[in-house]
C-alpha cells in the first residue's frame, strides 16, 4: 500500500511480504551466512508457519530464497515452529525443531540439508524418525518448545541441547537432553535451570562467553577457568527476553546464576524495547557470537494487512562478556553495518542549557547511524542534592517529567515542529544516599499523530563507570529505532510510525530537560546510511 511504504526499512532484514516472527537456524555455512525465520507465506498476520530462508555473505546484504520447510507432515501441520543448527565437526549439519503436530501437540523434530555440497542449503529432507522428541509426561503437550544448538560433550561421547518448558506450578524450565545421533534422547534429571513464577520459557538460549578476551565462544567450548554461561529465557507472558550471566556445571547438568536475585526472568534483559524471541550463533570467521532478535510491529493488525507486511530482525549484534562491569553483557551491531556508512556529519561541544531544544542541521535524518557523547556540568551535579529514588523510565512523564539532573538527549524521528519525535535519553538520579545512578530510556509517546499504535516509554538502569562520558549509538530506519547506552551495556528498540517525519521531513534535535543542570554534547557524528540489498536469489542471465 502506497500510503505506509515508508515504514518499509532500508537496512534491517525483512522479507518482501507478509509475517515474520523468530529467527530459527542461523549459522554460517561454506561462505554464507544463513537466516531461517518464522515465517506466514500467506498473510501479514501470524498463522501456517513455515520457515522463510535467507543468505548473506556480510549479514548486511540479503538474498531471499526459497520456503525451507513448510508444514507438510502430520508432526508439524500445525506449525514448522522455531528451531537451531548445530554444526558437527564433520561438517554435518543436525537442524532441531518444534512441530506442532495436527492434535497440536508439540513435539521436537529433525532435518538435514538435502544436498550438504550445496552452499545455499536450498532443500531440507526431514528425518524419518520424527517426531524424535515427546513433551515429557508431567510437562503440558503446549509448553515445550525451541530447543537450542546443542554443544558437544566428550566425556559422554554426545550432545546436548536444551528445550523450554513450563509446569502445572508456573514455573519456567530449561529441560536438558542428551543424544549421540540427534535422533535417540534421554532426558537428564533435573533440570539444567527453572525459575519459579517466570512462566513458560520460550526460545531459551545457552551459550559460553569468554571472560578476559573480546572473542566469542563456539557453543561446544566447554566450562572452564575463563569462561561463563549465558542462559536466556523468551518470557511468554511478557514477551521480553531476560538472561543472566552464571557457572554451568557440565558433570551435574545444571547452570547456576551468579547473582540469584538477577536470574533468568527476574533480572537483566538483552534490550528493554520491542526485541522477544532472539537466538544466538557462533560465527568461526570473525570468532563472534551474534545475536538476532525479532522486532514486532506496535501498530494495528489492521494497519499491518493494509502494508502487507509485519516485523523486521534487529541488526545482528555482537554479544561479549562485559570484563568491566563484571554483571552484564554488552551488544553492539556488527562491524558490517557500518559499511553501509556514507556521508558524515560531526558536531562538537554543544552546550545545552536548562531547559533547551537545538535542532541539528541534517537534512534527512531518516536513515540514519548517530554516534553521542554527553558531559553533565560538575558544579550542577555538587549542588542537586534532592534524591529522586522514585524514578522510572516507564513511569516517571518520559522525555517530558523533568528532574534535576535529566532527562536529556536526542530527539530522533522528529518532524521541524516537534510534532512527532522519539526521546532518546539519559536521566541521573540521586538516591538517599547521595549516590547517583544513571538510566538510559526511550520515550515513543509523541513518535507519531497516528492514532492506532501502542506507546510506551522503555528503559532501565545502565551501569556508569568513574570517569565515563555518557554515550550512546542509535540506528534509526524509517520505522525502527535501537539504541545502545554505553557501548551496548543497555539496549533500547522502538517501532515507531511517524506520519511528518518521514523522508526528507525527518529531522534530528538535543535537547536537555533537567532543571539543574546544562550539558554538553561533547561529539556528535550522524552518517547517512545506504540501504542494504534485498533481493530474490537468482542464478544466471535473468
Ligand atoms: C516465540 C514462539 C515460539 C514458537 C514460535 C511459533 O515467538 O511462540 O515459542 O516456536 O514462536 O511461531
Amino acid at each position: 500500500n502506497v500510503m505506509l511504504v515508508w515504514q518499509r526499512t532500508a537496512f534491517h532484514f525483512q522479507p518482501q511480504e507478509n509475517w515474520m516472527n523468530d529467527p530459527n537456524g542461523p549459522m554460517y555455512y561454506k561462505g554464507w551466512y544463513h537466516l531461517f525465520y518464522q515465517y506466514n507465506p500467506e498473510s501479514a498476520l501470524w498463522g501456517n508457519i513455515t520457515w522463510g530462508h535467507a543468505v548473506s555473505r556480510d549479514l548486511v546484504h540479503w538474498f531471499y530464497l526459497p520456503l525451507a520447510m513448510v508444514p507438510d507432515q502430520w508432526y508439524d501441520a500445525n506449525g514448522v515452529w522455531t528451531g537451531s543448527a548445530t554444526l558437527m565437526p564433520d561438517g554435518r549439519i543436525a537442524m532441531v525443531y518444534t512441530g506442532s503436530t495436527t492434535q497440536s501437540v508439540q513435539v521436537q523434530n529433525l532435518a538435514f540439508p538435502a544436498d550438504p555440497d550445496d552452499p545455499l542449503l536450498i532443500r531440507w529432507n526431514k528425518s524419518e524418525s520424527n517426531p524424535v522428541i515427546f513433551p515429557p509426561p508431567w510437562v503440558g503437550p503446549t509448553d515445550f518448545r525451541d530447543p537450542t544448538t546443542a554443544w558437544y560433550v566428550p566425556t559422554e561421547s554426545a550432545w546436548r541441547l536444551a528445550i523450554g518448558a513450563k509446569d502445572s506450578e508456573h514455573n519456567g524450565i530449561a529441560l536438558l537432553y542428551q543424544t549421540k545421533d540427534f535422533i535417540t534422547y534421554e532426558l537428564l534429571p533435573g533440570f539444567l535451570h527453572a525459575v519459579n513464577g517466570t512462566g513458560m520459557w520460550e526460545c531459551v538460549d545457552f551459550y559460553p562467553v569468554s571472560t578476559g578476551s573480546a572473542l566469542g565462544l563456539d557453543t561446544s567450548t566447554g566450562p572452564g577457568p575463563r569462561v561463563k554461561y549465558v542462559l536466556k529465557a523468551s518470557l511468554d507472558e511478557k514477551k521480553q527476553d531476560y538472561y543472566a550471566i552464571g557457572t554451568y556445571d557440565g558433570e551435574e547438568g545444571t547452570w547456576t546464576p551468579d547473582e540469584p536475585e538477577m536470574d533468568v526472568g527476574i533480572g537483566l534483559r538483552y534490550d528493554y524495547g520491542k526485541f522477544y524471541a532472539s537466538k544466538t550463533f557462533y560465527d568461526p570467521v570473525k570468532e563472534r557470537r551474534v545475536l538476532w532478535g525479532w522486532t514486532a510491529e506496535t501498530d494495528s493488525e489492521w494497519a499491518d494487512l493494509l502494508k502487507g507486511w509485519a516485523s523486521l530482525q534487529t541488526i545482528p549484534r555482537t554479544v561479549l562478556y562485559d570484563d568491566e562491569t563484571k554483571s552484564n553483557l554488552i551488544q553492539w551491531p556488527v562491524d558490517e553495518v557500518e559499511s553501509l556508512r556514507s556521508s558524515k556529519q560531526e558536531f562538537s561541544n554543544i552546550k545545552l542549557s536548562t531547559g533547551s531544544v537545538v535542532p541539528l542541521d541534517v537534512t534527512q535524518a531518516t536513515q540514519v547511524d548517530i554516534e553521542a557523547e554527553f558531559e553533565i556540568d560538575l558544579s550542577a551535579l555538587e549542588q542537586s542534592v534532592e534524591a529522586d529514588v522514585g524514578y522510572n523510565c516507564s513511569t516517571s512523564g518520559g522525555a517530558a517529567g523533568r528532574g534535576a539532573l535529566g532527562p536529556f538527549g536526542l530527539l530522533v524521528l522528529a518532524d521541524q515542529d516537534l510534532k512527532e519525535q522519539t526521546a532518546v535519553y539519559f536521566y541521573l538520579r540521586r538516591g538517599t544516599d547521595g549516590g547517583l545512578s544513571t538510566f538510559f530510556c526511550q520515550d515513543e509517546m509523541r513518535s507519531s499523530l497516528a492514532n492506532d499504535i501502542v506507546k510506551r516509554v522503555y528503559g532501565s538502569s545502565v551501569p556508569v563507570l568513574d570517569g565515563e562520558s555518557l554515550t550512546v549509538r542509535i540506528l534509526v530506519d524509517h520505522s525502527v529505532i535501537e539504541s545502545f547506552a554505553q557501548g551496548g551495556r543497555a539496549c533500547v528498540t522502538s517501532r515507531v510510525y511517524p506520519t511528518r517525519a518521514v523522508y526528507g521531513g525527518a529531522r534530528a534535535f538535543l535537547f536537555n530537560n533537567a532543571t539543574d543542570a546544562s550539558m554538553t554534547a561533547k561529539s556528535l557524528k550522524i552518517w547517512q546510511m545506504d540501504s542494504a540489498f534485498l533481493h530474490p536469489y537468482s542464478i544466471g542471465p535473468d
